[in-house]
């Protein structure tokens, strides 16, 4: 195959891999849309990554978005498209107690109530160590855990307090936490143990652990309110860092980890969730990728980005060559043990002798 029959062949690939994804997509708007229709949900987080897409999902289902983050910077054009759809977009800083106050006044003030809550805003550990993200636990300080912990423990508090109010007083709500696989433990012959810590995530895993266990015991608390409290966790997303994060590994020879997944396949799950009250799902923590499989959303890979700019579709193509072949039915996304040695494998393939896991390139 010559390199121009090459590239059209993977352009008609990626053509494919999104009218599928699209279809995916639809297909969740035609479920939720009847139950979602002009209910009114605050995405925090809302003007990147994961929450624009969240914020846009539940627009394109009909529901009344409030987009609250502490910068609106580069993201104008999702500002005008938000305003345009009857929508709201906020400035807020969700540690600041007195702009949360005139934020829900502002809520309240426009649209009278607030059906959804999903506290999707955090630090993540490629934010806090920009870029790369890699930093031991003993070479953090009290300041890095104070930061973490200042928005996605305490600042995540602060808004379910305010915000949780109307959907108790009507008695109906749902609240959707964004957490991370990063915090599960692995049952192993009767002891446990951590799912990935090779993953190098300290402080950011602590405070998600902290969400975790919050949405359990705020989840029975608030049942009988009937307010639904959920926790997600999604896939590894190419959210907004998350290019220049990979770019910076590959300037050191390092390929970051997998291909990432789209935001959107957190989508379904969320508009599920977000349909959901104290008499339905609630107190429950899903891996969204295994949600999705066994709910016909496809597997891990259905949801991959297949339209990646060409240096870094370049890294991803060539580490999927590298890498052995491994399957397994029923499996829709590996095992995390078993993607890290599929990954240190296609490393030392390409003759790499560092690798993205582990601490090594701090
Ligand atoms: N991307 C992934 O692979 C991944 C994996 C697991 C979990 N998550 C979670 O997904 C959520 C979204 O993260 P993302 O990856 O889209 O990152 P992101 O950085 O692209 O988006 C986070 C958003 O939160 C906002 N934010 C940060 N601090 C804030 C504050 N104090 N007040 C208001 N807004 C604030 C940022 O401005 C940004 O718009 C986070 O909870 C993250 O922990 C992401």
């Amino acid at each position: 195959m010559s390199m121009d029959e090459a590239a059209s062949s993977e352009s008609s690939n990626a053509a494919a891999a999104r009218a599928k994804q699209d279809q995916m997509v639809e297909r969740a708007l035609r479920e939720w849309r009847g139950q979602l229709e002009s209910l009114v949900a605050v995405v925090t987080g809302g003007a990147r990554g994961i929450g624009r897409s969240m914020s846009e999902g539940l627009m394109r289902a009909g529901a009344k978005v409030v987009a609250a983050d502490k910068s609106w910077d580069g993201a104008e054009d999702f500002r005008k498209q938000l305003e345009a759809d009857h929508g709201l977009a906020v400035e807020v800083d969700i540690t600041d107690d007195t702009q949360l106050d005139a934020a829900y006044v502002d809520v309240l003030d426009r649209f009278g109530t607030v059906d959804i809550l999903i506290n999707n805003a955090a630090l993540v550990s490629e934010t806090l160590f920009h870029p790369t993200g890699h930093r031991n636990t003993l070479d953090t300080t009290d300041q890095d855990w104070q930061a973490m912990f200042g928005v996605n423990v305490f600042g995540t508090l602060k808004v379910i307090r305010r915000f949780i109010q109307p959907m108790q007083e009507k008695r109906r709500g749902s609240i959707v936490n964004v957490v991370s696989s990063g915090v599960l433990p692995v049952a192993a012959g009767g002891g446990y143990h951590g799912l990935r810590p090779w993953t190098v995530e300290m402080p950011y895993q602590a405070t998600k652990a902290a969400i975790t266990a919050l949405t359990f015991y705020l989840g029975e608390e608030v049942r009988g309110d009937g307010v639904a409290v959920n926790a997600i966790m999604p896939g590894h997303t190419r959210a907004s860092w998350f290019d220049t994060t990979a770019r910076a590994f590959n300037e050191i020879g390092v390929v970051y980890f997998m291909r990432p997944a789209i935001p959107e396949h957190l989508l379904p799950i969320t508009l599920f969730l977000s349909a959901q009250d104290g008499r339905g799902a609630a107190g429950r923590l899903y891996y969204v990728p295994e949600w999705n499989y066994d709910h016909g959303y496809g597997d891990y890979a259905a949801w991959l980005d297949r339209e990646l700019p060409p240096d870094m579709e370049e890294m991803y193509s060539r580490l999927e060559a590298a890498m052995p072949k491994y399957e397994r039915a029923g499996v829709p996304h590996l095992p995390f043990d078993a993607q890290g040695a599929l990954y240190a494998a296609a490393m030392a393939n390409l003759g790499s002798q560092e690798n993205w896991a582990g601490g090594s390139t701090q």
